[in-house]
């Protein structure tokens, strides 16, 4: 955890070796003219490197101290949107000076928290979003590294220079930002496990262990019990694995029964081969990846018990294998879900909506919540649509796409909407079952069939299903993630939702 302390200071005053001043695009002369006192030549170096303040550009200074050498930052925030620094620029800008801290080895750092005239928030947010992203940003999955020039140096210090009128409202912010980081990392950390270390029972586990620790009621099936409930779906993807499937429930109660009730719902394949319909193997190498999803609702479930909206959250998460072998799910195969209704398996790869469909029967039938928001990394399609910076929303119900429209824009984990329309339906058909399992080709947008699948399960219950395909893991070119590592997205969607849905 980056230790984050307040101090009332001036800039130069601080005790850090490394010193920050965000600067917007263009900024004027007068930014930095109280520094010019101590660094005359500041002005003349700013104009001669062509320092404009462009987002993310900087410019490192080491200058001599008495005992040791310390570091002035100078960093572009960009332009402003509508006068105000936009939060996005600014979660990148925190990541950029904790990359920098790495390359320098600068421990401490020092910087004036913007105020939320410039930012045009509330000063908790700022403070939250840059505790947040200071921890996001130094996570690194480097356990398994034996060279100690390639690990990360994480006991780093941030001092935020405020000026001490709302000290308490940045403090709540800071420890808001610090559960929401520790979720975010924590389900980065299960996805970036080789799926020889993380199994189905590992990551209930995982569920069991929060649950505990922060009181929340923890519900686990085992594969003897889901094929008794009738999961025919998940029982199916499970098979063709020596390994038990899990059905894990985890519940929050905000002490009010009659409150609105979310129920979020996340895929967990801890590791997808394709089963029979086995997948090359390029596609095959980060399939780690595939429990991203369930990952991301087992974290957000430990921020919402210490965050404690004044809604009740219940987190579902189907947990299975899906690898060939004699057992295994067979193409034609055809399986009966939870809600009585059947599929013909066409490609065993398409699983996701297999396991996903006998849980959104499990919630919608025992629990009938105001809202069900399911997370899956689940189609290839929707990552070539959209790509690593947007997840695909898809829903039947308009205000709960404004709900996480609002959230995605506050939180930073970006959503955009794809169709989930009946002229899509027909790609679903099948000649001896309900529906089927894959669209057919005619109709292509394997994002919206998928979705148009899963929606068979809802019933009218309000739904948005996210597909988080590209966004999960090794998203390029965003100063707070790695490459080749997992995101954690989804953690800060579903907590800004829990935390800000409407209560009367
Ligand atoms: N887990 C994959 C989807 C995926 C692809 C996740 C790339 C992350 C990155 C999913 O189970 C899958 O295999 N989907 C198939 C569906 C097809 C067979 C209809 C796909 O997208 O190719
Ligand atoms: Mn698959
Ligand atoms: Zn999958």
């Amino acid at each position: 955890m980056v230790s984050i302390s307040l101090s009332t200071v001036s800039l130069l005053d601080a005790k850090a070796t490394g010193k920050a001043i965000l600067l917007e695009q263009g900024f004027s002369n007068g930014s930095l003219a109280h520094l010019s006192k101590t660094f005359p030549a500041l002005a003349d170096m700013v104009k001669e490197r062509k320092f404009t303040g462009g987002l993310l550009s900087t410019l490192v200074i080491p200058y001599a101290e008495k005992t040791h050498v310390s570091y002035l930052i100078l960093i572009g925030l960009g332009k402003k949107n509508d006068g105000k620094i936009d939060a996005e620029n600014y979660r990148r800008v925190i990541g950029k000076l904790m990359r920098i801290m790495e390359e320098y080895k600068i421990t401490s750092l020092a910087f004036e928290l913007p105020s939320p005239q410039e930012f045009g928030a509330p000063t908790g947010f700022i403070a939250g979003q840059t505790a947040l992203m200071s921890n996001i940003a130094s996570y690194h999955f480097d356990e398994y590294i034996t060279d100690p020039d390639r690990k990360v140096i994480n006991d780093r210090k941030i001092i935020l220079l405020i000026d001490g009128l709302n000290k308490n409202e940045v403090q709540e912010g800071i420890k808001k930002g610090e559960i929401i980081a520790t979720s975010v990392n924590k389900a980065r950390h299960w996805i970036d496990l080789p799926p020889m270390v993380l199994f189905p029972v590992d990551l209930s586990g995982k569920a069991e262990k929060i649950s505990k620790e922060f009181g929340l009621k923890y519900t686990v099936f085992n594969e003897k019990e889901i094929n008794q409930m009738g999961m025919g779906g998940l029982s199916a993807v499970s098979r063709g694995s020596d390994l038990d499937c899990q059905l894990v429930i985890m519940e929050y109660s905000c002490g009010k029964k009659n409150a609105p009730t979310l129920a979020f719902v996340g895929k967990g394949i801890t590791f997808d081969s394709g089963g029979l319909s086995i997948k090359p193997a390029a596609s095959m190498e980060t399939m780690k990846e595939d429990m991203s999803g369930a990952a991301a609702v087992i974290a957000t479930m430990a921020s919402i018990a210490q965050l404690k909206p004044n809604v009740n959250v219940i987190g579902v998460t189907p947990l299975a294998e899906n690898l060939p072998s004699g057992k295994a799910a067979k193409p034609g195969d055809i399986v009966r879900f939870y809600n009585g209704k059947t599929a013909e398996i066409k490609n065993t790869d398409a699983e996701g909506r297999l396991i996903l469909a006998d849980a959104l029967s499990y919630v919608v039938k025992n629990y009938k919540p105001d809202a069900i928001i399911d997370v899956a990394t689940l189609t290839g399609a929707c990552a070539y649509a959209l790509g690593p910076f947007y997840a695909g929303l898809m829903s039947n119900h308009d205000e709960l796409v404004k709900h996480l429209q609002e959230s995605a824009d506050r939180s930073g984990d970006r959503v955009w909407r794809l169709p989930l329309h009946d002229d899509y339906k027909p790609a679903i058909k099948s000649p001896v079952a309900d529906i089927s399992n894959i669209g057919s080709q005619t109709y292509m947008a394997g994002a919206t069939t998928a979705a148009l699948f899963l929606q068979n399960f809802v019933e009218d219950v309000p739904w948005a299903h996210l597909d988080i395909a590209g966004t999960a893991f090794d998203v390029p070119d965003l100063p707070y993630y790695r490459p080749h590592s997992a995101t954690g997205y989804g953690v800060r969607l579903l907590v800004d939702l829990a935390m800000s849905w409407p209560t009367e």
